[in-house]
C-alpha cells in the first residue's frame, strides 16, 4: 500500500502528521515520531506571550537603579534573541538528523513581530510554516470584518516576506466559515489546518478561581472537523490538514474520505505515546488493503461535498435520512 502524498507541496511518505504540541519540542521526540512513521512534524509553537514574559522577567531582575528606559530595547532584543535562538537550534538540529519535513509554528498576536519571526524560521531551515492565528473575537467592538482584515493583512505581508510554503491554522470561530475559508485559500497560502483547539477555561467552584479545562480532545470532537473538511475540501484552492478529534486509524480514513490532504494528531499521542503513530499508519494501510486501494488518491474525497453540490442539500439529505425514520 502506498501512502505517499503531498503536504504544502512537499513530498511525504504518510498523510499522518504530528501536530504542534509539547511532544514536538525535543530532538528525542522528533526522532521517535519519524521512526514511527510521521509524514511530517509541526514543531511546538513560538508564542509571542512567552517571549514577552521572558523579557519582563529579565527586566524585573535588573537593579532598581537601572534605567529601564535606556536599557529596555537592549534587554528586550537580547532576551527575545536568546529565547528564539534555542528554538532555532532545535530546527537546525532537526534538519540535520531527520529526513521528514519540519514545519515551524508561530503563534503571535501583534502584526509587527510576525515578520521578524517568520524570516528567521526560514533562515533556520524550516521546510514550511504553520501560522496559528488563534484570534478569538473577544472584543465587542471587533466585527468579523475586522478579524478577517487582520488575517488578510498578516497573510499578504508574510507571503511576500518568505518563500517557504505557509499554512494557516484556524479556529472554529468564524461567522462565515465557508466563505472566509475559500477567500483565505485564494490568498496565496499553501494549506489550511482545521482546526486549532482553543485551551478552554474552567471554574473551580471551591476556590472560586479560574482554572484550565482539560486540554486534550475527545474522540467525538472529530465530527465538527470532519463536517467542515467534507464541505470545503473540494472548494478551496489549497489543501486541508485536518486537526482536532482524530484518535484512531479509522478517524484518519474518515478524514481522507472527507477530502483532507493530510491529518494531524496530538491528543492520541499524549494518551498512547508517540509510538502510537505506527499503529495509525498500520491501521491506514490495513484499511486500504481490505478495500483494494493502492494509493490515497483512489479514495481521498470520495465522501466530500462535490464542487458544484450545495452543502446544505448534502447535509439536509443526511438529516432527513436519520430523522424521517425516527
Ligand atoms: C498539550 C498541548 C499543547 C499544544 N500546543 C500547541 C502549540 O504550541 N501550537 C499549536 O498550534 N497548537 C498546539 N496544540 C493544539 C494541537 O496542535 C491540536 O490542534 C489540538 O490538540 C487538536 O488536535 P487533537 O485532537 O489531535 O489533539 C496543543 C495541544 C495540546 C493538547
Amino acid at each position: 500500500m502506498d501512502t505517499k502524498t503531498k503536504y504544502l507541496g512537499l513530498d511525504i511518505e504518510s498523510p499522518i502528521i504530528a501536530g504542534s504540541c509539547g511532544l514536538t519540542n525535543s530532538i528525542a521526540d522528533l526522532e521517535k515520531l519519524e521512526a514511527a512513521g510521521a509524514g511530517a512534524i509541526v514543531l511546538k509553537s513560538i508564542f509571542e506571550e512567552q517571549i514577552i514574559y521572558d523579557i519582563k522577567r529579565n527586566l524585573s531582575m535588573m537593579a532598581p537603579t537601572d534605567n529601564y528606559g535606556m536599557s529596555y530595547e537592549y534587554v528586550a532584543s537580547h532576551v527575545a534573541d536568546d529565547s528564539l535562538s534555542k528554538h532555532f537550534e532545535l530546527i537546525k538540529e532537526a534538519k540535520k538528523r531527520l529526513h521528514i519535513p519540519i514545519v515551524g509554528s508561530i503563534n503571535c498576536f501583534s502584526f509587527e513581530n510576525w515578520m521578524t519571526y517568520t524570516q528567521r524560521f526560514q533562515d533556520a531551515g524550516c521546510d514550511a510554516l504553520e501560522l496559528n492565528m488563534a484570534i478569538l473575537p473577544y472584543e465587542t467592538s471587533l466585527s468579523c470584518d475586522d478579524v478577517e482584515r487582520l488575517f488578510s493583512n498578516v497573510i499578504n505581508t508574510l507571503r511576500k516576506a518568505v518563500s517557504i510554503p505557509i499554512s494557516v491554522k484556524v479556529s472554529k470561530n468564524f461567522t462565515d466559515m465557508a466563505n472566509f475559508m475559500q477567500r483565505l485559500s485564494w490568498m496565496g497560502i499553501d494549506g489550511i489546518t482545521m482546526f486549532n483547539k482553543a485551551l478552554n477555561v474552567d471554574i473551580d467552584v471551591e476556590k472560586m478561581e479560574l482554572c484550565h479545562a482539560p486540554s486534550l480532545s475527545t474522540p467525538d470532537e472529530i465530527y465538527e472537523t470532519m463536517r467542515w473538511v467534507a464541505i470545503l475540501s473540494k472548494k478551496l484552492r489549497c489543501s486541508i490538514s485536518a486537526s482536532t478529534g482524530v484518535h484512531t486509524a479509522t478517524d484518519v480514513v474518515k478524514m481522507l474520505l472527507a477530502g483532507a490532504g493530510t491529518v494531524q494528531v496530538v491528543s492520541c499521542l499524549y494518551k498512547n505515546g508517540v509510538d502510537y503513530m505506527r499503529q495509525l499508519n498500520d491501521g491506514l494501510r490495513d484499511w486500504m488493503k481490505k478495500h483494494n486501494y493502492e494509493h490515497l488518491d483512489q479514495f481521498r474525497g470520495k465522501l466530500a461535498v462535490k464542487p458544484n453540490e450545495e452543502a446544505s442539500l448534502f447535509f439536509r439529505t443526511q438529516f432527513m435520512k436519520h430523522f424521517a425514520q425516527i
